[in-house]
Formats: C-alpha cells, sequence, structure tokens
C-alpha cells in the first residue's frame, strides 16, 4: 500500500479523504528539516505540503521511493521542482482553492491601511478617542495597479471594480481582450503604471523578473502617498525601499503578508507608522484550507490509484483516459528502450524515434520518453519514469528526435528506435497486438515478429541451413526450454545477414552461451531481459 507523509499541517477533511480512500497509509509528520526529513521521506511514496517544509534537493538525495508531491496551495517555490524532475517525482499543486481568500485578504489589507483600522483600535486600547488623527481615504475612485493579472489578480480586480475603482493591469500573459472583458485597463509594463496609481498590489510568483520589481528607483516613480500591498510572495518588494519610501513620506502606507524569508519575526518594516503586516495568512480561511487539502488528496489517492497526473507542475498531464489509451504502445517503446539498451554498451549520442500509422497520432511525446526511461533504466542508480526520463537523457548530452507519419505501411502501427552512438545506429521496431500483446518486428535490417517479454536470446548469424538446429541441440543438452522463436533475414534474401530471436523459459547458462558462440555461422548473441509480458512499471499504471 503506498505510504503518503504529510509535512505540515493539513485541515481534517484532507486527512479524512486520505483515510477513506482505504488503499493509501498516511502520517503527519510536521516541522521536519535536514537530515530529519531527508530520512523521513526515504520511507514515503507520496507526500503532501503546504508552504512551511522546504523540500530541497538536500531533502531529496539518495531517494528512490517518493514519487509524487502534492502542494496543498500555489507556489511550489518551497520545493526543488529540478531536483525532484531528476529523481522522476511528479510535483502537483492546486491552484484556485484558495484564490479567493486570498483576493478578500489583499482587499482586506488595502481597507484596513486605508482606515487606519489597525492604529485606531491601539489608540482606543490606550485610552484616547482620537477621531481627527485617523482621516483615511475611499477606494471609490481611486486606481489600483495591479500586477500579475492570474486568478488572484482577476479576482482581486472584480472586487476593486466592485467598489468602484478604477484598475490598471499589467501580465504579460494576458490578451487584451480578456482585459477588457475583466474592465481592466492594460498598460505595457509595470513600471508604466507606477505615476497613474494610489495603489499597487502584485500577484505574481517570485521569479527573476519579479524579486526586487520595486525597489528605490520605482518606488521615487510613484505618486505622493501611494500605498503597496503584497500577498503573493516576499521578495517582489523591496524592502529597504520600502523603509526609505515610507520614511520620505512618497509612500502612504505597506501592507505585507509575505516576506523574504519565513517565518519572519522581525523586519524592518515592523512598528513602522503607516506599516500592517500578517502572518502570511492569505489562504488562511477555513475554506481555502479546506479546499486545498481536500484537491491534494485527491491528487495523490488518484496517482496512486490510476496513474493519473494532474495539475503538475513538472510534467504535461496524464489523465486516467490517456493512460489507459497509450498504455500498450507507452508499454512497447519502453520495451524497445529496454532491449537497446542491453544490446549496445557505448554511450548514445542521440536517440530518434520513428511513428509510423494510427500512433503517429498518440501523444508521442509520452511514447518518446517511455523509450528513453527503458534505455535508462539499468543505467541510473534512481528511478527513471516518464517524468525525468528526457531531463536525464539531455544532461547527458543525448538528444532525442522523433519523426511521425500517418501514413500506414506494413504495420497498422509501428513505432522504430534507433540509438545513435559514435561506432554504430542501432536499430528495433516494435508493434502492438490487440491491446497489450507487444511485438518486435524489426532489429537491424532484418524483419521479423517476436515476443518482446522475458529472456530472449537474439543471434546474429549467417543465413545457412543447419544453424537453427545446432542451436536447439545445445539449449535442449542444458534443458533450456524454448518458448517461442523468430527468424529474419536482410532484403529476406537466403544466405545473408540473418537474426534470430528465441523466447526461453530460463537464462542459458555461460556454457551454454560459450557453445552457441562457438557455432562457425553466429556472430554475436546477446541475452535481453525483459519484464514479463503482464508487468508494467509503476508509472505506467502497473
Ligand atoms: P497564477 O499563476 O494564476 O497567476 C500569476 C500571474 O502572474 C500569471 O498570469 C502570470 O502571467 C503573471 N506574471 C508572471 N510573471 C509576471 C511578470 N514579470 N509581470 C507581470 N505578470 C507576471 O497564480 P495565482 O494563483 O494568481 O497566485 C499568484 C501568487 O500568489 C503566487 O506567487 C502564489 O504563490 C501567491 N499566493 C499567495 C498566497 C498567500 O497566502 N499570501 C495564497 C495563494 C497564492
Ligand atoms: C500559496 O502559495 O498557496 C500560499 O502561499 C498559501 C500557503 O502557502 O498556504
Amino acid at each position: 500500500m503506498p505510504r503518503v507523509i504529510v509535512l505540515d499541517n493539513l485541515s481534517q477533511d484532507g486527512l479524512d479523504l486520505l483515510e477513506s480512500a482505504g488503499n493509501i497509509e498516511y502520517e503527519v509528520r510536521t516541522g521536519l528539516k535536514g537530515d530529519e526529513l531527508r530520512e523521513a521521506l526515504l520511507e514515503f511514496d507520496g507526500a503532501i505540503c503546504r508552504s512551511g517544509v522546504k523540500i530541497t534537493a538536500e531533502a531529496l538525495e539518495g531517494n528512490q521511493r517518493l514519487r509524487a508531491i502534492a502542494r496543498a496551495g500555489v507556489g511550489t517555490d518551497n520545493i526543488d521542482k529540478e531536483a525532484a524532475t531528476r529523481r522522476g517525482i511528479v510535483v502537483m499543486n492546486t491552484p484556485g482553492g484558495n484564490t479567493v481568500s486570498t483576493a478578500e485578504h489583499t482587499i482586506a489589507l488595502m481597507l484596513a491601511l486605508s482606515r487606519n483600522v489597525y492604529p485606531a483600535y491601539r489608540s482606543l486600547i490606550e485610552g484616547r478617542w482620537d477621531r481627527k488623527k485617523f482621516i483615511g481615504t475611499q477606494l471609490a475612485g481611486k486606481t489600483l495597479g495591479i500586477v500579475g493579472l492570474g486568478r488572484i489578480g482577476q479576482a482581486v480586480a472584480a472586487r476593486a471594480l466592485a467598489m468602484e475603482m478604477r484598475v490598471l493591469g499589467y501580465d504579460p500573459f494576458l490578451s487584451a481582450a480578456r482585459a477588457k472583458e475583466l474592465g481592466v485597463e492594460t498598460v505595457s509594463s509595470a513600471r508604466e503604471m507606477l505615476p497613474l496609481v494610489d495603489y499597487l498590489t502584485v500577484h505574481t510568483p517570485l521569479g527573476d523578473e519579479t524579486r526586487n520589481l520595486i525597489g528605490a528607483e520605482e518606488v521615487q516613480m510613484m505618486k505622493t502617498g501611494a500605498r503597496l500591498i503584497n500577498c503573493a510572495r516576499g521578495g517582489i518588494y523591496n524592502e529597504e525601499a520600502l523603509v526609505e519610501g515610507l520614511r520620505s513620506g512618497q509612500l502612504g502606507g505597506v501592507a505585507l503578508d509575505v516576506y523574504p524569508s519565513e517565518p519572519c519575526t522581525d523586519s524592518p518594516l515592523f512598528g513602522m507608522p503607516g506599516v500592517l503586516c500578517t502572518p502570511h495568512l492569505g489562504a488562511s480561511t477555513e475554506e481555502a484550507q479546506t479546499n486545498v487539502a481536500v484537491e491534494a488528496a485527491e491528487l495523490l489517492i488518484d496517482f496512486f490509484t490510476t496513474g493519473a497526473i494532474r495539475q503538475s507542475v513538472n510534467m504535461s498531464p496524464l489523465d486516467p483516459k490517456t493512460l489507459d489509451s497509450l498504455r500498450g504502445y507507452l508499454n512497447v517503446a519502453y520495451r524497445l528502450g529496454l532491449l537497446l539498451a542491453q544490446m549496445d554498451h557505448c554511450p548514445p549520442t542521440s536517440c530518434r524515434l520513428s511513428y509510423k500509422g494510427e500512433v503517429a497520432e498518440k501523444d508521442t511525446r509520452l511514447l518518446s520518453a517511455a523509450f528513453a526511461a527503458g534505455l535508462l533504466e539499468h543505467a541510473m542508480d534512481t528511478e527513471v519514469n516518464i517524468v525525468n526520463a528526457e531531463v536525464l537523457l539531455r544532461e547527458r548530452g543525448i538528444e532525442l528526435l522523433e519523426q511521425r507519419s500517418s501514413e500506414i505501411g506494413d504495420f497498422g502501427s509501428l513505432i522504430t528506435a534507433e540509438v545513435v552512438t559514435e561506432e554504430r545506429t542501432s536499430v528495433a521496431s516494435g508493434t502492438l497486438f490487440g491491446n497489450n500483446m507487444p511485438r518486435l518486428v524489426q532489429k537491424g535490417d532484418c524483419w521479423l515478429e517476436s515476443r518482446l517479454d522475458g529472456t530472449l536470446m537474439i543471434s546474429s548469424h549467417r543465413d545457412t541451413p543447419g544453424v537453427v538446429g545446432k542451436l536447439g541441440g545445445i539449449l535442449g543438452a542444458h534443458r533450456v526450454n524454448i518458448a517461442q522463436m523468430s527468424l529474419g533475414r536482410a532484403a529476406d534474401r537466403p544466405g545473408g545477414e540473418a537474426i534470430g530471436v528465441l523466447a526461453l523459459d530460463s537464462p542459458p547458462p555461460a556454457e551454454a552461451l560459450a557453445k552457441v558462440l562457438a557455432i562457425e555461422e553466429i556472430e554475436r548473441v546477446w541475452i535481453v531481459r525483459l519484464p514479463p509480458a503482464v508487468e508494467v512499471p509503476a508509472w505506467m499504471g502497473g
């Protein structure tokens, strides 16, 4: 039964869902870091977290078991996605579940700043009844600038418009038509809106382009008395620039929910007049926490029961229907990779996959990744699957090229894989019989029809009478049973190069192999081990 570790506090509804799934065991272990976290992760197949735990490359070091991480929330900046991808771990998040709560928190901070809610209350409980000091400003009629018009940015825009604000927005991925629909006036850069807005709010991820988006220079470009809100990620506003802006009076107020380093209990802004801060509470409502916990639990339950991959931030989605429709071909591609890896030990420089017939209409990127997973499986000490195989190939400087043609040849569908090394190009083609019978139909220049499972003895030999008899005699003498046999020859002409594939019930002993190699007509022999016909790897839904 897959085991799931819950690394941050999670709403009870999410835990109840994991419990009721019946096919998952879970354990709650919060507050882990360093070696403790790394060691704990070694014992689990899946993990659920919020933003508290930091799943770094070190935390994943040596992990060959973890297959999926579900983030109950939007930002995945606390997870090293590159390290996860390299280890074949799917990272999924739950966008949407906390959008409304975070948008409401943004509006709450904006209103609280404008009406001096916190300092007025504080003055009151200190014994003062001061009605003049706390004169505020109305939101209606003011201009709000929004940087980042994704889910939360759009929800903030809708609420601000309802409060009769004018809304300016900047987002490089928002079309002008959608902005118009939303009632947002777009500008061509964040800087362009700075002199025009009374309030500025950001709703982007933190990245190279958004880190220090608002620094000293940008603060100077703003209207005197402008108010800034950040409910996205700490570091988008430069805190020193905010301090300076407040001191000089250039800024009228700053409200922060997020900090460059969290937890944060000490900031130069804390206690300054005009500042209002909350400890990352944007998504902290009962509704949002229930939504994201339930969604995260569902993602892992689906992943472990059907292999479905949804809302992944490090690979393309693979729903159960697609997986079902592709499984047979994924299996062919994967087994071709396993086969070629065992037949040539030179490092490849590139792999070329060609898809012909009906299979060319499918998602061939996934099929190529399955081939790469088979090719690398035995070479790596980490699990290789369709999540990380392409990255691992690329990291090794091996190109993965694809070619597709819908033209139907001798087979309804044909997958041909070529592995190019410095010395030679090895070719194998496979097809699918029925829904789940992978077949090898080409090796090198020879066409044949062989199984693609179990132990195969593949020989390349001269096509002369008696070779098959000699092979059978040696194997029989060593009590190795031949389950199936297939022969093929180049250009289908007698006397030339030929290939024999013998499916064996057990691997031949070394002595038998030595005798086979001593047969005059035999050039080379390979023993290839493939999984039994009914077995598919876990990532293929096995
Ligand atoms: P989203 O992916 O729906 O939207 C992000 C938007 O930012 C996208 O439309 C993208 O095009 C835009 N963007 C990216 N780079 C940009 C740039 N340089 N300039 C302008 N726009 C840019 O994400 P979301 O769900 O709206 O979340 C937004 C942020 O809020 C995330 O960082 C998330 O982690 C954070 N968040 C915080 C809380 C909280 O508790 N405070 C809760 C939820 C989300
Ligand atoms: C998020 O990215 O979803 C938020 O920061 C909320 C959270 O971490 O709980």
